[in-house]
């Protein structure tokens, strides 16, 4: 049996904010986690718009991408349907270490907030929460509605680590990458993850 370091669900919804996700699960590859990956349609079509990623509707064809894509172990990417009930992530019995919701439309933040279950991301967000496991939310829109703020609030009073697709410049960025490796590295930070692609304050 193949050993991995944590089992880490990432869903990736349709906020703007591709770069995020992708370099998210790379990073989440090389740091050798089991990576159960969620897309919705929405995030699977600013995907393509953003970064010109034609990715796969086929399940097991959507797996095969990334896994290729990634250079990813033999089932250390795993997908799953929007109403696969019997995924791992749908479940508190088996539930991921973590999950991290990147980048999080205002749309998946109220039904996470509300607890919709209505979709599998809807689902997987709720199971962590009831079973107090970590989740991760990045949300992104400008500007926030009292909607938005209200339910970044009601999450964050339920331990949810809201974090906000707004990086720093303090370390001089010079590039988009730059830009997108700073909001990725505080996540794998949280995730307790060794990252190397952002030096940490003062040291
Ligand atoms: C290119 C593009 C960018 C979008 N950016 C955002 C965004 O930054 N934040 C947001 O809340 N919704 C954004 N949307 C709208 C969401 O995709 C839409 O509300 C969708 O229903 C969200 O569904 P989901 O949460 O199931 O992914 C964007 C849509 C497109 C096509």
């Amino acid at each position: 049996m193949q050993r991995f370091n944590q089992r880490i669900c990432l869903a990736i919804t349709g906020a703007s904010g591709a770069p995020y996700a992708l370099r998210l699960l790379e990073c989440l590859v090389a740091a050798n986690c089991e990576v159960y990956l969620l897309l919705s349609d929405a995030g699977q079509k600013v995907l393509e718009i953003e970064e010109g990623l034609k990715v796969p509707v086929d399940i097991s064809e959507k797996q095969a991408f990334f896994t290729q894509k990634y250079q990813a172990k033999p089932n250390q990417i795993k997908c799953f349907a929007k109403d696969d009930w019997f995924s791992p992530v749908a479940s508190g019995s088996h539930a991921p270490d973590a999950m991290v919701v990147c980048p999080c439309s205002g749309g998946t933040l109220a039904a996470i907030a509300n607890g919709m279950s209505n979709n599998l991301i809807e689902r997987a967000a709720d199971v962590m929460i009831k079973e107090q496991k970590k989740l991760i939310i990045v949300p992104r829109e400008l500007p926030l509605s009292p909607i938005h703020l209200e339910n970044m609030l009601k999450l964050a009073k339920m331990n949810v680590s809201i974090m906000p697709a707004s990086p720093g410049f303090y370390h001089n960025p010079k590039t988009i990458n730059d830009l997108v490796d700073f909001v990725v590295a505080r996540i794998l930070d949280h995730l307790k993850l060794d990252q190397t692609i952002m030096p940490k304050w003062g040291v």
